[in-house]
């Protein structure tokens, strides 16, 4: 499995402020985007995601405020706490994650390769799990 990252964009300032840039998209994405949503107004207590995607590429930016992503397999885990617009959290396919800690400023932009279905959600945990064993714990590691 293809271990997620959080990649630094180019950051430019001067008076104006600051021009953050990540060019071409595709070396840290390697697919290509065909959907864009924007988490917001999000109530502070709450959490989102709890689900897992098998084959979705997601790229998350986190523009204002900040949040924590947990990016999980039954045998590894990733702790993100995202904030400023210089950084984004690759995800890619297999993890399971779940988003947190927002604040009331907090913005989420999140870039996936898939338009939105069920069927490209593993939304119970037990089923991820039995995904996982049957389909990616071979190839952990590989990347
Ligand atoms: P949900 O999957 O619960 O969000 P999260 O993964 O952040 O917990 O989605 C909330 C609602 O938004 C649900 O009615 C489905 C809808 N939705 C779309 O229509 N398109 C999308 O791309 C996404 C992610 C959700």
């Amino acid at each position: 499995m293809i271990k997620p990252r959080l990649i630094n964009l180019v950051s430019h300032s001067d008076k104006r402020g600051f021009l953050s840039v990540l060019s071409p998209i595709q070396t840290a994405f390697p697919s290509e985007i065909k959907r864009i949503y924007i988490l917001h107004h999000s109530n502070p207590d709450s959490e989102r995601g709890g689900h897992a995607h098998p084959n979705l590429w997601q790229m998350i930016f986190c523009t204002s405020g900040s949040a924590t992503v947990e990016v999980i397999t039954p045998k590894d885990s990733y702790i993100y706490e995202l904030g400023g617009c210089d950084k984004a959290l690759i995800i890619p396919p297999g993890y399971w994650r779940t988003l947190y800690n927002f604040t009331p400023e907090t913005v989420l932009v999140v870039l996936a390769d898939k338009e939105y279905e069920d069927t490209i959600y593993i939304r119970n945990f037990k089923d991820y799990v039995d995904w996982f064993n049957t389909n990616a714990r071979e190839s952990l590691g590989n990347n």
